[in-house]
């Protein structure tokens, strides 16, 4: 199985990115192959560039970062940043040349722009043709996607199936591998955990700023003595994510028999998910102190896949009569 997936390099992931998507991702990695860059060219479409010419930059480094020290292993999957191989972009108009108006005008990003009355960026509208040509360059045959992005695949499979209608066999179907949706994080209102409604708490963040987010999580006002149903309730499903079997047991038993205080629970969580993130902020502290080591680490990752990418190219590039077979 070859696997791929592109990260949008957004800023600091939260406990719902690690455990919605980045963990799944990175338990791919020991697939016969694995792909994973950082999608610097989709953010460019929807990068904040008031803060300066170097925030793209930035990010991009950041989400290198914080791949490596969640245990992304360079020995095991190839990692990279999508901008340093060209080919793909080459590989983009390819596919556009021959790419329907209208199977973009479904698309969903495009979609709610316009019908908010906003204008679109070209960008924004060929960003599922450029999201083909990530895919199709390696040849992957699985990606392991949010539920947001199973249009963007089907947009792929059937490019990459016109083209070699026209053209004859080049490309590999990919499938989506849609994330586990049991995943799902609360944040700290018990809604789902999102940048956008404020609730989140940072993987990264310093034990004590994570400590004080703990503690702010909201909870209703029940007595102490009344039993809970701990299957929904957002503080222990919070717990769960970082806690071990038996530690999980034990807090429902708690939550059944009642006479406890949130209080303490909150403590709990805390001090599981430090145990468990600790070992990764150590690990990209110790990364950031090392810069150099992560530029290597995404240049053999860049020229690896550009070696796979060419291939891929030259086999399109062939089939349509823009090279010599
Ligand atoms: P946000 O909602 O904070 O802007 P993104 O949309 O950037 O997060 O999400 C990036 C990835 O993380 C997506 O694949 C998404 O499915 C996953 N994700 C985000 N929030 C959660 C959550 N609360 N629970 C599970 N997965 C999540
Ligand atoms: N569009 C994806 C997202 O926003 C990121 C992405 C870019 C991607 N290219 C990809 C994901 C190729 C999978 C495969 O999450």
């Amino acid at each position: 199985m070859r696997v791929l997936s592109g990260i949008q390099p957004t800023g600091r992931p939260h406990w719902g990115n690690y455990f919605g998507a980045i963990r799944q991702y990175i338990q791919l990695q020991s697939e016969e192959k694995a792909y994973y860059f950082i999608a610097n060219l989709h953010a460019l479409t929807t990068i904040d560039d008031r803060q300066g010419a170097n925030r793209l930059e930035q990010l991009t480094f950041d989400a290198a970062l914080d791949l490596l020290a969640l245990g992304l292993d360079p020995n095991q999957a190839t990692l990279f940043v999508q901008s340093d191989v060209p080919e793909v972009s080459e590989l983009c108009w390819i596919l556009m040349a021959r790419t329907p108006m209208g199977l973009l005008e479904r698309c969903h990003a495009y979609k709610e722009k316009k019908s908010k009355g906003l204008s679109a960026d070209v960008g924004l509208f060929t960003y599922p043709v450029l999201m083909a040509a990530d895919i199709l360059a390696y040849d992957a045959d699985v990606v392991p996607v949010g539920e947001d992005q199973v249009q963007h695949i089907e947009v792929c499979r059937d490019l990459a199936a016109s083209f070699n209608h026209r053209f004859g066999d080049t490309f590999v179907l990919p499938k989506a591998k849609v994330l586990e949706d049991a995943a799902r994080v609360p944040g700290t209102d018990g809604e789902k955990m999102s940048k956008s409604y404020g609730n989140t708490i940072e993987v990264f963040e310093d034990p004590a700023a994570m400590r004080k987010k703990v503690k702010r999580i909201k909870m209703d006002s029940r007595p102490m003595e009344e039993p809970k149903a701990p299957d929904s309730d957002h503080l222990y499903q919070l717990f769960c994510l970082f806690a071990t079997p038996e530690e999980r047991d034990e807090l429902a038993a708690l939550y059944r028999r009642g006479g406890f205080g949130y209080g303490q629970v909150k403590e709990q969580l805390a001090d599981v998910a430090d145990r468990f993130l600790a070992g990764p902020r150590e690990k990209r502290a110790e990364l950031e102190a090392h810069p150099d080591r992560v530029r290597e680490i995404l240049a053999a990752g860049a020229a690896s896949a550009r070696a796979k990418a060419t291939e891929v190219l030259r086999r399109a590039q062939e089939a349509c009569g823009l090279r010599p077979a």
